[in-house]
């Protein structure tokens, strides 16, 4: 079963809006490019199970041990979800892939490369965009939503390393700062020009 679509991550810090983002642009290339909104953790066995057991508990598993959860959500969802939807020629949309374990895993402490190791089945989106807002700014809109990896030290990490990513040309990089329609469209008019680079 052989790619045919286009496959683009969206990343971002926990509050930078990127979901809504992402499911804005989904709307915007839905007619245009058959485009579809996913997201990480999947909605399958190993990403329900991070969603129930994980995300908000106070005791927390080892950081490897979560590493490989992500990991092993990763490939129940490329191989159920993102690759019949290529193969059907859709543009996939996926909210956090890799660079959210290399960036949230990476920021507790793993080596980067191993998270690489570890996430070697995934398949390589066709590009990355990283929507960037201050950790100072995500801390406030996050003021009622909290999850356990949100406090301003954990998101500086997290932001650093997304940023390495960014300075390495594999992230796109686009100012979520802005008002919600204005990063919109500039992270529309972004996936237009890339897509043009996308054979
Ligand atoms: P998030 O996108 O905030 O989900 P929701 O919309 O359900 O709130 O993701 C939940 C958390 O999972 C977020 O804090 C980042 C974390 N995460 C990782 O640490 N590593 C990963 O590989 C992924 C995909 C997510």
């Amino acid at each position: 079963m052989g790619k045919k679509g286009v496959f683009i991550c969206i990343e971002g810090l926990d509050g930078s809006g990127k979901t809504t983002q992402a499911v804005l642009l989904t709307e915007r290339l839905y007619k245009s490019h058959n485009a579809i909104y996913t997201a990480e953790p999947s909605h399958g066995k190993t990403g329900t199970f991070i969603r129930e057991c994980c995300l908000y508990e106070k005791k927390r598993l080892p950081t490897a041990a979560e590493a490989l959860l992500f990991a092993a959500d990763r490939i129940e969802h490329i191989e159920n979800e993102i690759k019949p939807a290529l193969a059907e020629g859709k543009m996939v949309i996926c909210d956090r892939y890799i660079y959210s374990s290399l960036a949230y895993q990476g920021s507790a402490g793993l080596s980067l490369d191993w998270i690489k190791t570890i996430n070697s089945h995934a398949l390589q989106p066709d590009f990355g965009i990283f929507i960037d807002v201050s950790p100072e700014r995500v801390l406030e809109r996050l003021q009622r939503k909290k999850s356990v990896m949100e406090t301003l030290e954990t998101q500086q990490k997290v932001r650093e390393i997304y940023m390495k990513f960014v300075e390495k040309g594999e992230l796109i990089k686009i100012d979520g700062g802005k008002p919600k329609d204005v990063v919109a469209d500039a992270l529309y008019s972004k996936v237009l020009s890339l897509l043009k680079t996308v054979t």
